[in-house]
């Protein structure tokens, strides 16, 4: 199923058009069923209803862990590389693996885990979180994994909404020099969430915590009481596989939710063609498996190939910013796949942490999570990949699963910070606001895809409304992506970014009123207005318009305070970078923020600002810029 030559994607593209379901039936022969299905789609934009294999049965566990023992059960599937590099690192072996996913799998159950459940796990990157994702899997108990960057608030909101019975946790993270107190955030959450039954605490950094009689139990301690048996649940290639929350133009985030079958096809697929793995190779995605980043390019996509996945505990930067270079060199890694953010921040230290460094290992690089700049684009290109291997710019989303619009590496011909062509089995469309296409090349629009892929979302969780309002109803029966695209005169695609009110800060998602929630909620603010600005290294910086009148104390203080509301209520990655107090804020007539002034403002223009004959107060805008001129 891999492609090796541009002539073959055009044919495979070809005909992932024009037969889809021929298409995907012969991709998903080589995966593992227990059951064929009757139908490979069956589907409409409307509802929507989106069933892929259908009457298909499966366990995603057989095709990443079961089916690789007979021939490469000696072979690494996970290689962790702990945060401190004074201590080793750990392989498992496929053998292994598999031997502890049952293991945790049966600890699961033994804590009255079943088929359908939701288990919610906020972890480190240890070999574990890997673990307990398919352990979930491996008995169809569906797992909504937590970033541990969120706080109690944010984590008591999701396993509130997907109602959660069990919780798998640590006593704390190593996040460079910093250790995250996992255990303590928990039990903050877990004061407002009763459907949660039992923690699993795993020990990992060796810190005092609590543990509740009756709910906390030890991971040590637990898979001592059972054996390492367990004989996957057979699910329907539509059963829910897990949750991943992601934030959207509201307050409120939404659990994305993804199916067995179709997830594991078109995860396993793009994988290996993507980044074009090759039996034994080295694979190393720098990302958090509490993204689905993680999800599908570190555990699902690469497992269910077969290959050998880096997992790093670390940040680029600790001990020095040398980190990347000496992890490629100690392991021989083969694929580097990271985010324009780290490349960025690197690119700022200098050559320097790259002398002596053997990198010559690399054959092919990736980037995700947002727009990468030309600047970055080369610096990758020239001093990691020495100018010979290829940067595959991927453009995809948690909503969609898996990669959807990217360069394959060694086969399609790259362009700086262009995501180039669609893989087999995607169909994008470029529409104006009212929705007509916008045809031929060098053209610019709304970016919508017209035709269903195996990895797509398929509701949000309990609100199935929801998934219609937001994916499918801006434009009738395309799913609306909420980014800006270009289509230039090749016909290559680059992603400029998004239409909507979320950010991209550093890669990570977040809602513009969900950082306008937070900081509402402290205290003596009275309103507030939050909009994004160009950064140097996180992409997009987070810009608060702050009214809040009767301001005890001095301004610096305030705004500390508001930046540890935002810490308790979201999380630290949450932040504003900055905020400026102000009388009012630039409405409409009725009412509604304009925030194409803010932005403007944010991004220092002081003279351009458009049409602002619309504003109630024009005279609000002339202070907002003085006071923005101050900072
Ligand atoms: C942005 C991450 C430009 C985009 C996999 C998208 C990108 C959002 C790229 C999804 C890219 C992701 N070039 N922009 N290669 N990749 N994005 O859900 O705005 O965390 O909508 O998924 O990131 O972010 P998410």
């Amino acid at each position: 199923m891999q492609i090796t030559s541009f002539e073959q994607y055009e044919q495979d593209y070809k005909k992932s058009v024009e037969n889809p379901e021929q298409f995907w039936g012969e991709v998903a022969q080589n995966f593992q069923w227990r059951k064929p299905w009757f139908k490979v789609l069956s589907w409409n934009f409307q509802d929507p209803e989106i069933k892929w294999f259908e009457g298909a049965k499966l366990n995603i566990t057989e095709n990443c862990l079961d089916r690789h023992l007979a021939t490469n059960g000696d072979k690494p599937a996970i290689i962790w590389e702990p945060n401190n590099p004074e201590e080793e690192s750990v392989t498992l072996t496929y053998k292994m693996l598999h031997e502890r996913v049952c293991r945790f799998a049966n600890v699961l159950k033994r804590n009255g885990a079943k088929k359908g459940d939701r288990i919610c796990i906020y972890m480190p990157m240890v070999p574990e979180l890997a673990i307990a994702v398919l352990a979930c899997a491996r008995i169809g108990a569906v797992h909504s994994v937590i970033f541990g960057g969120f706080s109690a608030k944010s984590i008591a909101d999701r396993i509130n909404d997907s109602q959660c019975k069990l919780v798998i946790t640590a006593d704390g993270a190593h996040r460079g020099s910093k250790q995250i107190p996992l255990k303590d955030v928990i039990d903050d959450a877990l004061i407002g969430c009763p459907t949660v039954e039992k923690c699993i605490v795993l020990t990992h950094v060796r810190t005092p915590v609590s543990m509740l009689k009756g709910r906390d139990v030890w991971w040590e301690d637990e898979v001592k009481h059972v054996n390492d048996i367990c004989e996957a649940e057979e699910m329907d290639a539509e059963d829910m596989l897990f949750i991943l929350y992601t934030s959207g133009s509201t307050g409120k985030p939404k659990g994305v939710v993804h199916t067995c079958g179709g997830y594991m096809v078109y995860a396993g697929y793009t994988f290996s063609n993507v980044f074009n793995y090759q039996p034994g190779e080295v694979y190393f995605c720098t990302a958090d498996i509490g993204w689905i980043t993680g999800h599908s390019y570190i555990v699902y996509g690469p497992l269910s190939q077969g290959a050998t996945s880096v997992l790093f505990e670390g940040i680029p930067t600790y001990p020095s910013p040398s980190r990347f270079w000496d992890i490629v060199e100690k392991h021989q890694v083969n694929t580097l796949y990271t985010a324009p953010t780290a490349i960025r921040s690197l690119m700022s230290f200098g050559e320097e942490p790259l002398h002596g460094k053997n990198l010559s290992s690399i054959r092919v690089l990736g980037s995700v999570g947002e727009p990468i700049n030309e600047e970055a684009w080369h610096w990758f290109d020239e001093k990691i990949g020495h100018g010979k291997a290829p940067i595959v710019d991927t453009w995809w989303q948690t909503e969609t699963g898996g990669i959807m619009i990217s360069p394959i590496a060694s086969v399609t011909q790259t362009k700086p910070s262009f995501a180039t062509l669609p893989l087999p089995g995607v169909q994008p469309i470029l529409v104006d606001e009212n929705g007509n296409e916008i045809e031929g090349n060098g053209v610019s629009g709304n970016l919508c895809i017209k035709f269903p892929w195996p990895g797509m979302l398929r509701t949000t969780y309990g609100d199935h409304e929801r998934c219609k309002q937001t994916y499918f109803s801006t434009y009738e029966n395309l799913y609306f992506t909420g980014d800006g695209c270009l289509r230039d005169e090749d016909g290559y695609y680059r992603i400029t970014g998004r239409v909507d009110d979320v950010l991209n800060v550093s890669g990570h998602r977040i809602g513009t009123a969900e950082v306008e929630n937070a900081i509402n909620m402290h205290a003596g603010v009275v309103e507030s207005a939050v909009v994004g600005y160009p950064h140097d290294v996180k992409g997009q910086g987070i810009f608060a318009f702050v009214i809040y009148p009767e301001m005890h104390g001095e301004a610096e203080l305030s705004k500390k305070d508001i930046l540890q509301t935002v810490t308790r209520v979201i999380g630290a990655i949450a932040k504003p970078d900055k905020i400026l107090f102000v009388s009012g804020l630039p409405k409409t007539r009725s009412g509604k923020i304009m925030r194409r002034i803010l932005r403007k403002i944010a991004e220092g223009e002081t003279t351009n600002l458009g049409d602002t004959s619309t504003l109630l107060d024009p005279a609000v805008v002339e202070e907002i810029i003085e006071a923005a001129k101050q900072m």
